[in-house]
């Protein structure tokens, strides 16, 4: 990620920011969930009783609201290279993204049964070489697309973030093969500096 916690800069900025005191305030543990609520509202991306996918999901904001939306008969299953706390209803699993084992814990997790969308905040950890975190980047934002081509029923979602640059307009190509509609979101919450914004794919054609 692109901010160096501890940082004063970071510090100062994070105490400014009105998302990260609205997730103070409530029981989100992180900003990033206003990224996830604003496009929601708009797109409408959840329904009771869905089966979700959230790759990326440590410390678990999108986890937790997720699991809010598809309620008790709904399932979530997270993922992170970095320990979580547990959240209700959620069945996290820790490990690379990247490593095939990981890829087919999912794949177990779902026990037979298709997903009705698959949302990934993956970001890789930065290294400041430009070139190299976006490779780092798409790399995981095409492995995420894999898995979502893998286990999403006909008709599901797709919600994925990515950082402006190379790769970016292959990875909609790619996407616009599989899915009935493609669209970009940047949510108010994702800093105007930032690069990042987020790929929705809809309606999953096999
Ligand atoms: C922006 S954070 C996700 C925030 C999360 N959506 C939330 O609401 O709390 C990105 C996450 O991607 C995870 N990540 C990066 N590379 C990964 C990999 N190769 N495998 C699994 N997780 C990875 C990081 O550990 C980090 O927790």
């Amino acid at each position: 990620m692109a901010k160096r916690p501890g940082s004063n800069r970071w510090l100062r900025r994070q105490q400014r920011d009105l998302y990260v005191r609205q997730a103070q305030q409530s029981h989100y543990r992180s900003r990033a969930v206003y990224k996830l609520i604003e496009i929601d509202q708009r797109d409408r991306l959840f329904h009771k009783g869905q089966t979700v996918i959230d790759l990326g999901a440590a410390p678990g904001s999108w986890s937790q609201y997720a699991n809010e939306q598809v309620g008790g008969q709904g399932r979530v299953v997270a993922v992170d290279i970095l320990p979580m706390e547990p959240v209700d209803n959620v069945l996290f699993i820790q490990g690379d993204f990247s490593e095939r084992t990981v890829h087919d814990q999912c794949l177990q997790a779902l026990n037979g049964r298709n997903a009705g969308l698959v949302i990934s905040d993956l970001a890789p950890n930065l290294s400041g070489i430009r070139a190299t975190d976006q490779a780092r980047s798409m790399a995981l934002a095409d492995l995420a697309k894999e898995l979502a081509v893998q286990v999403l029923r006909p008709g599901g979602d797709m919600l994925i973030k990515v950082f402006q640059g190379e790769g970016v307009t292959d990875l909609r190509r790619d996407l616009q093969e599989h899915f009935q509609k493609v669209v970009t979101r940047k949510p108010g919450a994702s800093r105007d500096s930032s690069r990042e914004f987020y790929i929705l794919a809809r309606s999953y054609e096999i």
